[in-house]
């Protein structure tokens, strides 16, 4: 057990014994036996905690309780617990925790998805719809269509780096939109400076659901470096640095493009000159809003994408099902377009699929209870980590039959309005209540495009050994937040000349 832990136990005595003192209107929602002081330490895994609280759910129900020496973590499984406490009751479940160690000394604490609910959270929200409101984003429509060319273009190229193409793609996307930068290469440096800082934060900063004994017992941020356990604390002021870069690089690149004439226009060139509005406070508003929409866009999309390629190597009927759809509707000369859409039901239902069994953010992001709150006549303590298992409802066999198997057709069904709501993935996988995810219209178009693309250019299937076997994809998860597969084995190529002649045309319209 890491030092440190063993430092928050002895503290955790009167922690614990003051909360068990306060008065509790119900018991605590049930969950896995805790042992004394450390509570549920020993069951929480860095690696897909998400297996482990689905275990729990089918073990306590639809609302499960665990703690970390004493800070309550609780899990709502169901589309029912989610929607009764996180979009219902939002103004109480809408806040974020105040992490020590990510917000404090990480320097994420003005990141949207760490900012406490308030006044800022509130201005920045407002910021994100000014960027990816509904109606803003057929103006991006030209803009994707470029981008979703070029990469399919490097994906003929070089289709075994596929998770470096997808990653320009969706960084070079919000690079573009927000700070009006082309990225240059897979190894550009502002999408190497993401790369490295969303690793920084899903894998090191919010591990094991992003708790440190830290943020159990604030004054342990005044150990001094020398003191045993204290290693968190350098780690810290590094991540910190790194974050700091992250911020400021692309904005200062806007700035200074401004002032040299040079400017590409973007949302933040067009928000700062308006002059008018650039007090202190907005500029570090649109500063921290701006990176945290670059930061939030890359990971989510290369997660959706590589289980789209994963669902068409294991299922070729599928593919060719979805491939006959969009021959028929786009034809052999062209690529599709925005207003081929409603007449692809069949990609939209893959679509829909992909967002469901590939389950991006599986415990989506935490949210913090702002007051003691009773449900179903489970008491559930101000303070509490309230995680939306979107895992476990997308795998719920009720609502979802054959809940582990890709099955597009089980969105060619026709059902009546509410179980449909029901049964749609964006009712869950963007997230709840006013956390929601702000990126979800951009997505709904850059995602739609990027798989239509791919279906009317390239084929997907099993790579093959070299005595032309087939090699089965091996399937791993490593990422402590996003479902990112691995990277694993495949085959992508043309489907055709004529394929890759309607690709040469695109590009040659463009230059
Ligand atoms: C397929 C892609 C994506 C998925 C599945 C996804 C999913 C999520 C989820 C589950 C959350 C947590 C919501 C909550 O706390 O309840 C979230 C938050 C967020 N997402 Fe996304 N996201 C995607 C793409 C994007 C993109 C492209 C952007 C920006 C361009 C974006 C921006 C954000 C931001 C800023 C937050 C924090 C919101 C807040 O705390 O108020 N996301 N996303």
């Amino acid at each position: 057990m890491n030092s440190l832990w063993v430092v928050a136990a002895v503290l955790a005595f009167s922690f614990v014994w003051h909360r068990k003192s306060k008065a509790q209107a119900g018991p605590l929602p049930p969950g896995p036996t805790p042992v004394p002081i450390l509570g549920n330490v020993r069951d929480l895994t860095a690696k897909e905690l998400w297996l482990a609280a689905t275990k729990w759910a089918k073990q306590f129900g639809d609302v499960v309780h665990v703690h970390i020496v004493g800070q309550g973590l609780v899990f709502l499984n169901s589309p029912e617990a989610t929607m009764d406490l996180l979009d219902r009751k939002g103004s109480i479940y809408g806040d974020k925790p105040a992490l020590v160690m990510a917000g404090e000394l990480c320097g994420c604490e003005t990141m949207v998805a760490f900012t406490r609910y308030g006044d800022e959270s509130r201005r920045q929200r407002r910021l994100l719809n000014q960027a990816f409101g509904v109606q803003v984003i057929p103006s991006y429509h030209p803009l994707i269509a470029t981008e979703t060319h070029s990469f399919i273009q490097r994906l003929v190229a070089d289709p075994s780096n596929y998770i470096d193409h997808t990653r320009r793609y969706a960084g070079g996307l919000t690079l573009s939109v927000i700070y009006g930068y082309e990225a240059v290469g897979n190894n550009d440096k502002f999408l190497s400076l993401g790369e490295e800082c969303v690793d920084i934060l899903s894998n090191k900063i919010a591990s094991g659901g992003g708790i440190w004994p830290v943020d159990i017992f604030p004054s342990l941020k005044h150990l001094p470096t020398w003191a045993p356990g204290s290693g968190f604390l350098i780690k810290a002021a590094e991540w910190k640095a790194k974050m700091e870069e992250f911020v400021d690089q692309p904005y200062n690149f806007v700035k200074a493009s401004l002032t040299a004439g040079t400017h590409v226009p973007s949302f933040c060139s067009m928000l700062l000159e308006d002059k008018e509005k650039c007090s202190p406070q907005f500029e570090f508003d649109l500063k921290h809003t701006a990176n945290s929409m670059y930061s939030a866009s890359m990971d989510t999309t290369i997660t959706v994408f590589c289980h789209f390629l994963l669902a068409m190597v294991l299922h070729p009927e599928a593919l060719a099902k979805a491939q006959k759809e969009v021959d028929s509707v786009v034809g052999p000369d062209r690529l599709p377009t925005f207003s081929d859409r409603p007449s692809l039901p069949f990609v939209e239902a893959i679509f829909s699929e992909t967002l469901r069994w590939g389950v991006p953010v599986p415990l989506s992001l935490p949210h913090r209870l702002m007051e003691d709150d009773v449900y179903r006549g489970m008491f559930i303590p101000k303070g509490s980590l309230i995680f939306g298992n979107i895992w476990a409802i997308t795998r719920d066999e009720t609502l979802f039959p054959n809940a582990s198997a890709f099955l597009p057709e089980r969105y060619m069904e026709k059902v009546d309005p509410a179980l449909a709501k029901k049964r749609d993935p964006r009712s869950y996988v963007f997230g709840f209540g006013r956390r929601r995810c702000p990126g979800v219209n951009l997505v709904e178009s850059s995602v739609w495009l990027m798989i239509t693309t791919v279906l009317a250019t390239l084929n997907i299937s099993k790579a093959k050994d070299d005595f032309g076997n087939p090699i089965e994809p091996k399937i791993d998860f490593n990422n402590a937040v996003f479902r990112i597969p691995d990277k694993f084995q495949c085959d992508i190529r043309p489907r055709s000349e004529q394929a890759l002649k309607v690709l040469r045309q695109a590009e040659a319209a463009r230059s």
